[in-house]
């Protein structure tokens, strides 16, 4: 469910008409819908009932603070990897009792950011950083709340570079292991063990990977709690597909009740942490058709959109579907669109039938609010577009598009090259 639809042949975001916005803030730019994000988290939020639990949003999905806001404003918490974005998230307005930190490779200045903070837990992916954490946590006088981050070894199905809970991954310790890993934790003196957690991949649109890991997981727990190793915590990571194309992935409360019902009797405060599904649906990426050029292979329509703005189907061959913002009859060609990135990997959609778009002509690429702005770079020195949010009948700039200036920001010319 979104609130992007046509209205007199317009392309709409719930009460704006897209291309008025486009005249206002040019091309291209992202553009989310208020409704469609906090309707998302109520409906995934509610499908964990009267069920203990928290909705931390995998902030690497989409990392802008009025986004964020959105969802802490509804109670959610944050699922972080990085000191950057726990301090976007705490500029966002989190409780820092609402942050779980994940990630293979925590560095110490952000493992010191996180505890100065107070974070409710640090999801450990390694022995290593069990030592680092607990060293570091004694030498601030703090006890780190932390979870084991275990490796299930189960095929999430999905494209192998969204794939994170298999043996060959680097993500989490062997579930097999971590029971020695837990034990170890224990004699720890700065460490307070309160969890379990888990993520097996991205883009799933199936439960019963789902299933079978957590079956494992309570397993685990089990064990544990004969280890006399008390879990409050078991947080399951995120990765509920979206609908893109031709998917057809579990509904949020079908995702819930089933998690509920495998995990009756836990007695745990089931931690959630989704990203693409909250966020994906709720934004598009608006274009405007530079050009269209024939060429004896193929038909382009060449727009100032590109792989640096929008990585995912040049990444991982992501379909990502293709509309105007404006109806009219046309015909269909079949055709790549690419921006204008010099690689020719540079393509938003490729080779397939879309409307035959004219130069001046408004596209919107559909889906692209997960993994859209957050993985866009300034590749070609393209300053990076603004994110646009409409909030019923308004739109507000929720971060202004990048200057020439910003590219440059930072950089010098030392003085050995200068002749000074
Ligand atoms: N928790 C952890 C520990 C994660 O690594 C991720 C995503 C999530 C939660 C959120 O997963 P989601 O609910 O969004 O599936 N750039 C790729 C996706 C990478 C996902 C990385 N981890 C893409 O554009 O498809």
């Amino acid at each position: 469910m979104h609130h992007f639809h046509y209205s007199n042949g317009q392309l709409y975001c719930e009460g704006v008409a897209v291309a008025a916005i486009a005249a206002k803030v040019g091309t291209p730019f992202y553009l989310y819908s208020h409704a469609t994000l906090q309707h998302h988290f109520q409906v995934f939020d509610r499908a964990f009932g009267e069920t203990p639990h928290l909705v931390c949003f995998a902030v690497k999905s989409n990392s802008n603070l009025a986004i964020l806001r959105i969802f802490i404003n509804q109670g959610g918490g944050v699922d972080i990897v990085s000191g950057g974005e726990l301090f976007r998230a705490l500029r966002a307005g989190v409780a820092p009792g609402k942050v779980v930190y994940s990630g293979v490779g925590k560095r110490p200045d952000e493992i010191r950011y996180a505890l100065e903070q107070g974070i409710l837990m640090f999801n450990i992916e390694s022995p290593q950083e069990l030592q680092v954490l607990n060293q570091a946590a004694g030498q601030m006088g703090r006890r780190a709340r932390i979870a084991l981050r275990v490796n299930p070894d189960v095929d999430p199905q999905t494209h192998p570079y969204i794939s994170t809970g298999l043996k060959q991954n680097k993500f989490g310790i062997d579930i097999d292991r971590s029971v020695a890993e837990y034990l170890i934790a224990k004699q720890l003196p700065h460490l307070e063990i309160v969890g379990v957690a888990c993520h097996i991949g991205s883009q799933l649109t199936q439960l019963s990977p789902f299933i079978e890991t957590l079956g494992r997981l309570k397993e685990l727990i089990a064990r544990l709690r004969r280890e006399d190793i008390q879990i409050r915590y078991l947080d399951i990571g995120g990765g509920l597909g979206i609908q893109y194309n031709e998917e057809t992935p579990p509904h949020p409360v079908e995702y819930g009740r089933s998690i509920i019902q495998e995990l009756q009797g836990l007695d745990c405060t089931l931690i959630l942490e989704p990203g693409r599904v909250l966020v994906g649906n709720a934004g598009i990426l608006v274009t405007k058709v530079l050009f269209t050029k024939q060429t004896e292979a193929k038909y382009f329509i060449i727009a100032d959109a590109a792989m640096n703005d929008l990585a995912r189907p040049s990444l991982y061959g992501s379909y990502h579907g293709i509309q105007p913002v404006v109806e009219k009859d046309r015909r269909e060609v079949t055709a790549s669109l690419v921006g204008p990135i010099c690689e020719s990997g540079d393509f938003l959609a490729k080779d397939r039938l879309m409307p035959a778009f004219d130069p001046g002509e408004l596209v919107a690429v559909m889906s692209a609010g997960a993994y859209g702005f957050t993985m866009s770079s300034n590749y070609n020195s393209r300053p990076r577009v603004p994110e646009i949010l409409v909030h019923k009948n308004e739109f507000y700039v929720i971060r202004q598009r990048e200057t020439y200036e910003d590219l440059i920001r930072g950089e010098e010319i030392p003085i050995c090259l200068t002749g000074g």
